[in-house]
């Protein structure tokens, strides 16, 4: 069992959660995943891993309650356990393999979206850790769905905020902050890294590559063992069939098939609505 020892909620329906998983965070690194089941029954539900810590033994997680499963896991609290919390899973961010003189000489751009925002904080923290320059750019629809800025802007140079309502920062898509720091502010970056809603990437994706800067994208596609045995994440790059979660999660988002991506992401709608509201039937007695 895997106790919970601090949940905090950082905006409406997302939640943090500090799950103490010793021999995880011992060997997690940024861009890496876990599995997790709230009960033995539980479905498996990935989930990027959001911070570790060596010190106490701990790894974060931040999950979005869309459905039942996350409902399920947000439901819990401090003192309640996990069944089962399995990982490091994925490969961890390409840069953590590249040579650091090489890798300071780099300026990176992460764009965060919604949750999406969680999973980039390990990978600029780690930049930062390491003296590499990193920009954000963080994006929601409003003020009030922002998450992790404090934390972020604590590791990132320099932090930019776009609201799709104007709410707070730079008004309209994270797609517009992009134009508007490569045009308008003249700024220069030899990395991208996008993280965050599948179609938020797609755009991203599509607007790097007007500029010709090399961008990868998180995916997260449908899961089920996480250990490429299945076959569920399956997605299609530069004409390749690869698992997400033994070949990825990273991939070039410049030959992500993305309309594909998407359509498997969606095939299960049906049924997971059906278990949805069985669930708040058994919880409400409606
Ligand atoms: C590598 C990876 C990292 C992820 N990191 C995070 C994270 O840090 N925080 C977060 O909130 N979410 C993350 N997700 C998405 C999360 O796994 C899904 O939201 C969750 O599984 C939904 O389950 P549900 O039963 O609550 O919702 P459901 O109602 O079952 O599904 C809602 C939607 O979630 C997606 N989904 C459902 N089942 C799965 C599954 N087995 N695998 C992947 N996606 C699924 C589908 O798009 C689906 O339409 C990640 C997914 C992947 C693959
Ligand atoms: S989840 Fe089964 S192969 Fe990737």
């Amino acid at each position: 069992m895997f106790r919970i020892v601090e949940k905090k909620q950082l905006a409406d329906n997302i939640y943090k959660l500090r799950v103490e998983a010793p021999r995880v965070a011992h060997s997690a690194l940024p861009g890496q995943f876990v599995i997790v089941c709230t009960d033995e029954y539980g479905e498996r539900v990935p989930l990027t891993i959001a911070d570790y810590d060596t010190s106490d033994g701990t790894v974060t997680i931040v999950i979005q309650a869309i459905g039942m499963s996350t409902r399920k896991m947000c439901a819990l609290g401090e003192g309640d356990a996990l069944a089962d919390l399995a990982g490091p899973l994925g490969n961890p961010s390409e840069f953590v393999n590249i040579p650091l003189d090489e890798l300071r000489r780099r300026r990176y751009l992460f764009v965060a979206g919604g949750v999406g925002t969680a999973p980039v904080y390990p990978q600029v923290k780690w930049l930062c850790e390491h003296g590499v320059a990193a920009d954000v750019i963080i994006g929601a629809k409003t003020a009030s769905m922002l998450i992790y800025t404090d934390e972020m802007r604590r590791v990132a140079d320099n932090l930019y905020i776009a609201t799709d309502d104007g709410s707070e920062g730079f008004k309209g898509m994270v797609t517009g902050k992009v134009r508007d720091l490569i045009e308008n502010e003249g700024r220069h970056y030899d990395e991208c890294v996008a993280i965050g809603p599948m179609i938020m990437m797609k755009f991203v994706a599509l607007t790097t590559r007007e500029y010709g800067l090399p961008t990868t994208v998180s995916l997260n596609a449908l899961m089920v063992d996480g250990t490429g045995m299945c076959g569920a994440c399956r997605v299609s790059v530069g004409g390749q069939t690869l698992f997400t979660c033994v070949d990825g999660p990273e991939f070039d988002g410049h030959k992500v098939d993305f309309d594909e991506a998407m359509r498997r992401q969606a095939m299960y709608r049906v049924q997971e609505g059906e278990a949805n509201e069985k669930h708040k039937c058994e919880c409400y007695g409606k």
